[in-house]
Parts: structure tokens; C-alpha cells; sequence
């Protein structure tokens, strides 16, 4: 068998006729930026988050860039946020002036609440946690903690479009949120593509603008802006993925159970929490990262058995770059990063193929 970790090529096959419809329709039109398709995509995700407001922009770095600007960080400030996370979190930090502080993940891989507490400085101004793999941390303790010490939450949520944590959407849990469009995402463009989600009508009005050189309809700039608008084109192919969401949803969670329920007797091996594990999270499996001290071996050998996986970011947590001034140290989040491995979790994949991959890595710890 040949297992891609990720199928660009089918995915497009797939649907190859609905797509040259929608590049047709739209280049008849001529209607490439700042279009119908747009305000389409951001009314549709609206409906689909329970979020007042969504806006289109270029990437999730972007978004995050700006919901940052948007909420006042500025030189001087320190953010916290979780190492175990991709270098946009923290550049999106960075770019505002303020220090980024990276701390440490718990057992999920998601930002550890006790490292929050550690990390609060007089400097502190806010908390970006990562809602990491399609999984949202803990809330109640992160906002009960940011309302202790009067901190902003901004959630870095480019990997979890349609998690819940106690029933709430991923974004809305603080003054806002970013989410990706990167074409491997649980909803993916054929390029980049991100989107700024908040509850917060200063902050809506300000991005709003701000993606846009700052720019209101009649043309008149009264803040400063940037180019960063999410393409028609890119808005129309999510409005048709964004159609069978759901069930894409469902199907991540039924292949998730389906390694769950193979792979949980193998000793030495930690999974993801179950679709079950408990009552507060909705996981959409934005990916599927297990965790061996034998990780190298088993990429290699999954490898030779046709079996495309993934190291996360290289085995690189953000406070690992000395070069850009870290100087912490984080054991659990080195310990993961030394140790995790993303397996096939996407939308070509099929079941006979998981059952495989399953029957390979229970070879490799039984031998
Ligand atoms: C956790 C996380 N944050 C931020 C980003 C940045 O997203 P984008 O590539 O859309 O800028 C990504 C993208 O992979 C991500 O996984």
C-alpha cells in the first residue's frame, strides 16, 4: 500500500468538475477581490461558529497580527503563550513590539494553566493560547486566571475551526480569534487564507479596516492598515467545502475512534483523547499526534511500509530558536516535540488504510 499523509491531488480529482465551475463563474464575473463569495464565506461562518463577526484576510498569521494590533498590545508588553505551537503565534506577537513568552503544554499538548501563572509578569498584558490538533484547552481555567489578573485572551485557533469546549466555539472564548485556510486544514483553500473571528464590535470595526490599507468606502483612512483580504476566488471554494463541513467533521472523529479503538492496548504509545473522553470538548482531529519514545524508528519503519506521517513542525517548539532570544526551558513541551508523530488523518484516507497503518505500528511494537 501507498499511504500519503496528505492527498492534495485526490482531493481535487474529487471535485475537479465543481471546482472549474466556480473558477469559471467567478472569472466571467471578473469578481476577484472583496466580492459577494467574501461576504458570503464570512456571513456562512458567522451562522457556523455562533461568532458575531468573521473576517476574511490573507492567512491566520495575518489575522492574528492583526486581532493583536486591533487590541492594543504594543511595544513593551509581554504575551504568553504556549511553546508548543508554529512560529506564526509567535511572529504575530513579535510583530506588535511586544515579547513573546512561551510556556509550557500538560498531557493534551495544549498550554498548561500552571505555566500561565508562572510566566504572569507586571508586564503581561495577554494570553494566546493554541487550540491545538482541532482541540481547545482549558477555558474555564485560562479565563478564570486572565479575569485574576486583568488579562486580554486571544486564541490562536488556526487549527480548530469547529471545536467546542463546553458547548462554545473555538475564537470566542476572548477578544478574538484566527483561523486557517491553509490547504491541509479541516477547511482548506487551494492556497493561503485565513480569517479573523471576534464578539467585539471596536475590534471588528478596526479590522475591518485594516485589512483593507486602513480604508473605508468612501476611501478615508483614519488607522493604519494593511493588504491582507482573503480572495473571492479562495471565499468560493471554502463556501463549497465549508457545505459538507459537517460531515467532514464526522468523519475525522470516526477515523480518530478508529485508531483509538486499535491502537489503546499498545503500551508505550500515547493517543490523542477519544471522541468521548469527556463531555466538554468537541475535537474536530485537525491532526492525529501520537507520542513514543520510539518515534524516529516508527516514522522509519512506517515509512517502508508505504506509510506517510508527519513530525509536527520539524520536533521545533518556538522557545527552542535561541536564535531569536528564548532562554526557557520546557520539559514537557521538548519532551513532545522529541516525540510525536502525526499519522494519516484526512479526507482520502479510507478505513481499510487505517486498519493498516494500525496492523503496521502494532508489528513495529510487538517486534
Ligand atoms: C497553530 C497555528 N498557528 C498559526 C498558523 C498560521 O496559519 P497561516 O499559515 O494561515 O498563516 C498555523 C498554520 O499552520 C498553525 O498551525
Amino acid at each position: 500500500m501507498k499511504i500519503p499523509f496528505f492527498d492534495y491531488q485526490s482531493l481535487f480529482k474529487k471535485n475537479e468538475k465543481n471546482f472549474l465551475e466556480i473558477f469559471s463563474k467567478i472569472g466571467e464575473r471578473g469578481a476577484y477581490i472583496m466580492q459577494n463569495d467574501l461576504s458570503d464565506f464570512e456571513a456562512n461562518i458567522e451562522k457556523y461558529t455562533g461568532i458575531k463577526h468573521a473576517i476574511g484576510v490573507a492567512n491566520a498569521t495575518d489575522a492574528m497580527q492583526l486581532l493583536l494590533k486591533a487590541g492594543g498590545i504594543v511595544p513593551g508588553d509581554e504575551v504568553i503563550f504556549s511553546s508548543h505551537t508554529f512560529i506564526a503565534t509567535a511572529s504575530a506577537i513579535n510583530s506588535t513590539g511586544a515579547t513573546p513568552i512561551p510556556v509550557d503544554s500538560g498531557a493534551d499538548h495544549l498550554i498548561d494553566p500552571k505555566s500561565i501563572k508562572k510566566a504572569i509578569t507586571s508586564r503581561t498584558k495577554a494570553i494566546v493560547p493554541t487550540q491545538l490538533n482541532g482541540r481547545i484547552a482549558d477555558m474555564s481555567e485560562i479565563l478564570a486566571i486572565a479575569e485574576e489578573h486583568g488579562l486580554q485572551i486571544y486564541e490562536d485557533a488556526a487549527q480548530a475551526l469547529g471545536a467546542k469546549y463546553k458547548n462554545q466555539s473555538a475564537g470566542s472564548f476572548g477578544l478574538g480569534g484566527c483561523i486557517s485556510f491553509y490547504p491541509a486544514k479541516t477547511l482548506g483553500c487551494f492556497g493561503d487564507g485565513g480569517m479573523v473571528l471576534t464578539n467585539n464590535e471596536d475590534i471588528y470595526h478596526k479590522i475591518k479596516l485594516m485589512r483593507d490599507h486602513g480604508r473605508d468606502i468612501d476611501g478615508n483612512v483614519s488607522i493604519w492598515g494593511f493588504n491582507s483580504r482573503l480572495d473571492n476566488l479562495q471565499a468560493a471554494i471554502l463556501n463549497f467545502f465549508l457545505k459538507s463541513f459537517d460531515k467532514t467533521i464526522e468523519r475525522r472523529r470516526y477515523i480518530a475512534d478508529l485508531y483509538h479503538e486499535q491502537l489503546k492496548d499498545i503500551l508505550g504509545l500515547h493517543l490523542p483523547p477519544s471522541t468521548n473522553s469527556d463531555q466538554n470538548h468537541f475535537d474536530t482531529y485537525q491532526n492525529y499526534e501520537i507520542e513514543t519514545i520510539k518515534r524516529d524508528h516508527l516514522k522509519k519503519y512506517l515509512e517502508e511500509k508505504g506509510i506517510g506521517t508527519i513530525i509536527q513542525w520539524r520536533g521545533k517548539a518556538v522557545h527552542e530558536f535561541k536564535d531569536l532570544g528564548f532562554n526557557q526551558s520546557l520539559p514537557f513541551t521538548e519532551k513532545i516535540m522529541k516525540n510525536s508523530l502525526m499519522l494519516p488523518l484526512n479526507m482520502s484516507v479510507t478505513d481499510e488504510e487505517i486498519k493498516y497503518i494500525c496492523k503496521s505500528i502494532r508489528i513495529f511494537f510487538n517486534e
